[in-house]
């Protein structure tokens, strides 16, 4: 059984898609372990209670420095026997030295085609406007694994979403999240926890 810790800092519609697709058997031989938030005030936090599953906030406030806090994330992680750390909204960096930890084991949803739109600044609603602003035709969703980069690991599932011409920043989020998000992240979740995903020089291939 695969041990998620799940990352959030927000509403947690990520996390809701992997808690479903867990209980209605998409997602075989997996269970979350922790949910842990930067932010008390996180809704996903609700979703994690009203599920059953542990709930943890661990927030940068708490600690002197961000060296401490990043130590309580690992400690927290480690304590709970996570496999496997999805970053499902989590809008805090993650530092080389839980990278290492957890190599080829953290995974990270992003909510355009890597390499448009990502990187520095890139998060939430900011990459859907920069999508319009560009004036781009198709964005959509990545999974990746994570590296010390920002949003410069291996990929791992992509899906395209059509941007109409009437689209708001809002309206294109709602839209990327209900047609590539929930449905890539559970995925990519159940491709591991069936051990179908390999690395091979930073490239990911998925095995029949
Ligand atoms: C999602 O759209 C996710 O792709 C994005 O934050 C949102 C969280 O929503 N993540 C990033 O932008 C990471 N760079 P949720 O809390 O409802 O899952």
């Amino acid at each position: 059984m695969l041990k998620l810790g799940i990352l959030v800092s927000g509403g947690g519609t990520n996390l809701q898609a992997i808690l479903d697709a867990i209980a209605s058997g998409r997602i075989r031989n997996a269970c979350v372990s922790v949910v842990i938030s930067n932010n008390r005030g996180a809704y996903a936090l609700e979703r994690a209670a009203a599920a059953g599953v542990k709930g943890r906030c661990i927030s940068p406030k708490d600690y002197e420095n961000r060296d401490l806090f990043y130590q309580a994330l690992l400690q927290e992680l480690q304590e709970n026997g996570v496999d496997l750390v999805v970053l499902a909204g989590f809008l805090v960096g993650i530092p080389p030295m839980i990278v290492n930890a957890y190599e080829n084991r953290i995974i990270n949803i992003h909510p355009s085609l890597i390499p448009s739109f990502c990187g520095t600044g890139y998060y939430g609603l900011r990459v859907h406007e920069a999508a319009l602003q560009r004036g781009v035709k198709v964005t959509g969703a990545t999974v990746h694994f994570v590296d010390t980069g920002t949003d410069t690991g291996p990929i791992i599932l992509q899906k395209a979403v059509e941007i109409r011409e009437d689209d708001t920043p809002q309206s294109l989020q709602r839209r990327v999240m209900e047609q590539a998000e929930w449905q890539i992240l559970p995925e990519a979740v159940s491709l591991i926890a069936q051990g179908r995903i390999e690395v091979n020089n930073g490239k990911v291939r998925i095995k029949p």
